[in-house]
């Protein structure tokens, strides 16, 4: 299968040897990496490239079948880009399977009846520009253009910098990339373990979980670490603190997800009361409601600890997806097989651009594939050989019923 020399191929790119995780940071060298690979390896097969100016690909194979001529496509992808020492399998496994089952359908000598495309989309994680599902957002028109031109990474560089520095020629906004199609299917490693108490190597999603990114600014006094008093420090660490430890008790009385997974210090230094820290919440919850109430939990309790710590916290929102229900009729048709069993519909609480998509209005599905250890966004993410096979043959099968 050419499934195992392509993920060979890209094993290596943007690895780190001292961590065991990937760094495919959006529009970075590793990432781009990634994207070069990805148009050879269309290219190789004849397919035909289509790029928006927001940085996403989609490569078509295009019957020469009269009757498929102005038909709706069906596309398939993820992306390339991952968090900061992120696992192999979350997204790549979605682009290197579509452009296996491609080939699996070619050595099947099938030809569909309208195009398939292959799908590369970028910043899916916000990782770098905040934003979660980028790429699809700007594709789709669910993110205002004038937003996206503001964005700037860590270093105070404005994404369209970014781009261009990568080689691109940005032009950001609704691209009409995917106006032609018929339907998207994502496949993507599963990110818990519901497959493996299920005793599936695939399932199918049936929703995903509303969520939101929200930054809180905590700003103190910066001061001696030696010669102030503890009653006289304005000290925004313990606002935070005291957020954090909040937002995870609020998450568990909710039954919902909050966490805390990135912070900045200013001044940051050993020996001295920080002046501010930024602290990033990502928040998840079953229901829109249920998220909101949660959030303005969060934040009463964190601006009343603030009273308290002298100290002041500005919260703004740096995105939020709805949440996601995904085309049930679809779902159940690639669940059902042909033998008369069924892949297991799932829910998940991670964010796809099939989210995106679905919310934008396209029929979406997305196959999951097993995943043992349940651990995503880290180096212990991991698929065996013998599911992602599993994930190739499955994927081409839903594309070849979707394509008859
Ligand atoms: C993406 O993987 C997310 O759910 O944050
Ligand atoms: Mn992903
Ligand atoms: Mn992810």
């Amino acid at each position: 299968m050419s499934f195992e020399r392509m993920w060979r191929d890209l094993a290596p790119v943007g690895h780190s040897s001292a961590t065991g995780g990937y760094r495919r940071s959006p529009f970075g060298s590793a990432e781009r990496e990634c994207a070069a690979w990805f148009e050879e390896e269309c290219a190789r097969r004849s397919l035909d490239l289509e790029r928006d100016g927001n940085g996403n690909v989609v490569a078509w194979w295009r019957p020469d079948q009269a009757d498929s001529a102005g038909a709706a496509g069906v596309v398939t992808g993820s992306h390339f880009d991952s968090v900061h020492d992120g696992g192999a399998y979350d997204g790549p496994l979605g682009v290197l399977s579509a452009l296996a089952a491609l080939d699996l359908l070619r050595e099947r000598s099938f030809t569909p009846s309208r195009p398939i495309g292959v799908a590369s989309f970028v910043e899916e994680e916000g990782s770098r520009f905040g934003v979660a599902c980028l790429g699809s957002r700007l594709l789709a028109g669910s993110l205002d253009p004038e937003r996206a031109h503001e964005l700037r990474d860590d270093d105070g560089i404005f994404l369209l910098d970014a781009m261009s520095s990568a080689g691109l020629h940005p032009s950001l906004g609704s691209s009409g990339l995917l106006d032609d199609v018929d339907c998207f299917v994502e496949l993507h490693v599963e990110q818990g373990r519901d497959l493996v108490e299920r005793d599936a190597a695939i399932g199918v999603a049936s929703a995903i979980w509303p969520h939101g990114r929200y930054r809180f600014d905590f700003i103190g006094e910066a001061n001696h670490a030696g010669t102030t008093l503890m009653e006289d420090r304005h000290d925004p660490m313990l606002t935070y603190a005291m957020t954090a430890l909040a937002a995870n008790k609020q998450a568990r009385l909710a039954g919902a997800r909050a966490t805390f997974g990135r912070v900045d210090v200013r001044p940051n230094a050993t020996n001295a009361v920080p002046s501010e820290v930024t602290a990033w919440l990502d928040a998840r919850a079953a229901t829109s409601r249920e998220l909101e109430e949660l959030t303005a939990e969060v934040t009463r309790l964190g601006t009343e600890r603030a009273g308290r710590d002298g100290t002041r916290v500005v919260v703004s929102e740096e995105s939020s997806s709805a949440p996601v229900r995904f085309d049930e009729g679809l779902a159940g048709r690639i669940a059902t097989q042909p033998g008369g069993e069924s892949w297991p519909v799932i829910p998940t609480m991670a964010g796809h651009d099939a989210g995106v998509l679905s919310a934008a209005g396209v029929p979406t599905a997305m196959l999951f594939v097993r995943n043992p250890t349940g651990v995503s966004h880290s180096p212990d993410e991991f698929a065996e050989w013998v599911d992602c096979e599993a994930g190739v043959v499955a994927l081409a099968d839903t594309l070849q019923r979707l394509t008859s």
